[in-house]
């Protein structure tokens, strides 16, 4: 272990923060659109009236709304499926670089959309941020990976995760009324992404680029071992450059695997299932509904501050994401995933609930709902609410509401957030794994993107019982995670990809020390698998 902390540098310190600026950036501009909703509608209404001369009408407007929200994943299904050919073309130093001229291009289209008055230029601003976080989403794990040193790899690869949560909140603090989310401010809220952005820029030329891509890729040996010597802080990285010598090798050896084959063969179907399973079990969870558009819930919901309930849900976000990065190498992710999706199953029952008692508590109407035969399920809530609730208690009802909202992250962070991305990592052997992380990546912003587009118009026509849907399919994931996805805690990708077919992938040497983060991949250790 003294060996061990002495490869921790303040140079790599400051190399792996200008790295997970770009995950804080995926957070920020995640979390940025949810408080300013009613800002956004106005801006639209007054744009089509200046067209137009008349009212956007509530469902066009619903419609734009959500195109502004849900743009932002078809942007990043194309950036996450493109990240390994930018990141090999470029090296990741400079593919960092050039990415952020898109978080420039999508800031500035958004920050000028109220002078130009366009809301279209909303909507191409977020296609372009979507863009650049699809890209960072593979870049800042794959560099992370890659100049951590092999014993800390695991720990420094949670950072990525940790960057997201914090980039949330830091938007949802941001957007406070007081703050950027003010009437005449709010597209100075859209556009800070921009900051970060010059930041990055300006401190990504005093970081090295990755040994790993000097050597395995560009072959420059003398270019790598300097790199190494600064990161590392000693002149002694002979053992680095061998353990990176010998990985270099075992590539050369192991076939790789295009992303059509990995559909074909038989030996990966099986993980190959669970891997896009398990990204579907993170998105349809629902857990961007409430990141998206978590001020209107909690409106709906009764709650008389709203945007403070928000900062809430990203402060209970970030805890439980730490309290994951200690529990996931004892519990195991598969219990840790159960539980996570258990806990969330149950959360949105209760949220379901608390919306109803809200609504129904409001205007509480017993014989209005008896000559309703298709509300007979609302009765026996009105029955409880009798015995529960009274006028008076609609207060104490935006607790429950903001209580369940709360648990109901938690457990995402839990499980089904930090998870998924590490076991496809560990599903996949060197060979297949870079295009098994781009199409878990696409499947995982594909469903992200289904989430953004289709939650309003859902909440439009399910009312209180929209989150129903989500448990539905919470209750499938359990179910699927209980019967088929295997525990990877302290396993070997051999012993992994063996527990697959009884026999392991053609591709799949005995490849029980990690590999390379070849995409979006988060960093693998030996034996002991991702924290
Ligand atoms: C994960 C998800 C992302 C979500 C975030 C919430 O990173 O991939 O879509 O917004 O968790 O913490």
């Amino acid at each position: 272990m003294e060996g061990e902390k002495k490869q921790v540098t303040c140079y790599l310190l400051f190399s792996l923060s200008t790295a997970v600026i770009g995950s804080l950036q995926f957070g920020y501009n995640t979390g940025v659109i949810n408080a300013p909703e009613q800002k956004l509608r106005a801006f639209f209404n007054a744009t089509w009236m200046e067209r137009y001369g008349e009212p956007i009408s509530p469902g066009v407007c619903t419609i734009v709304w959500s195109f502004a929200v849900a743009i932002f994943s078809v942007g990043g299904m194309a950036g996450s499926f493109s990240v390994g050919v930018v990141a090999n073309k470029f090296g990741r130093r400079k593919s960092m670089i050039l990415v952020n001229v898109l978080a420039l291009i999508g800031g500035g289209l958004m920050g000028l959309c109220t002078l130009c008055s366009s809301f279209e230029m909303i909507i191409a601003g977020r296609l372009m941020i979507g863009l650049f976080c699809g890209l960072f989403t593979g870049l800042t794990p794959m560099y992370v990976g890659e100049v951590s040193p092999t014993p800390l790899r695991g720990a420094f690869g949670t950072l990525h995760q940790l960057g997201v949560v914090v980039g949330i909140l830091i938007a949802q603090i941001f957007g406070l009324e007081s703050l950027l989310g003010s009437d005449k401010l709010w597209p100075i809220l859209l556009a800070l992404t921009i900051l970060p952005a010059i930041l990055q820029c300006f401190l990504l030329p005093f970081c090295p680029e990755s040994p790993r891509y000097l050597l395995i890729n560009l072959n420059e040996e003398e270019q790598a071992r300097k790199a190494l010597v600064r990161l590392r802080g000693y002149e002694d990285v002979g053992k680095d450059m061998q353990e990176m010598k010998e990985e270099s090798a075992k590539m050369a050896m192991e076939k790789k695997v295009t992303i059509p084959e990995l559909f074909r063969s038989a030996a990966y179907r099986q993980p190959l299932f669970i891997a896009i399973m398990l990204q579907l079990s993170q998105q349809l969870s629902g857990i961007n509904a409430v990141f998206y558009y978590s001020t209107g819930i909690f409106k709906s919901a009764g709650v008389t501050q709203p945007i403070y309930a928000t900062i809430g849900a990203g402060v209970v976000n970030t805890v439980f994401t730490v309290v994951s990065l200690f529990l996931v190498e004892r519990a195991g992710r598969r219990t840790l995933h159960l539980i996570g999706l258990g806990g969330m199953a149950i959360s949105a029952l209760a949220m379901t609930i608390a919306l109803l008692l809200v609504r129904f508590t409001v205007c509480f109407n017993f014989v209005k709902i008896l000559n309703q035969p298709q509300q007979y399920l609302m009765i026996m809530v009105n029955v409880f609410i009798t015995f529960v609730s009274k006028q008076k208690d609609i207060e104490a009802l935006q607790y429950l509401s903001i209580a369940a909202i709360f648990a109901f992250v938690a457990m995402f962070e839990m499980g089904p957030g930090p998870i998924p991305w590490f076991i496809v990592a560990e599903l996949f052997s060197q060979g297949p794994r870079p295009a098994a992380m781009a199409v878990a990546g696409c499947s995982n912003w594909t469903a992200n993107f289904i989430v953004g587009i289709t939650f309003p118009k859902l909440e439009e026509l399910c009312g209180p019982y929209v989150f129903i849907i989500f448990m539905i399919f919470l209750i499938i994931f359990f179910i699927f995670t209980y019967f088929k996805v295997p525990e990877t805690k302290g396993r070997t990708f051999d012993e992994i990809a063996r527990g697959f077919s009884g026999a392991p992938p053609p591709s799949a040497t005995s490849v029980e020390e990690p590999g390379r983060v070849a995409l979006p991949a988060s960093p693998v250790k030996e034996k002991v698998p991702l924290v």
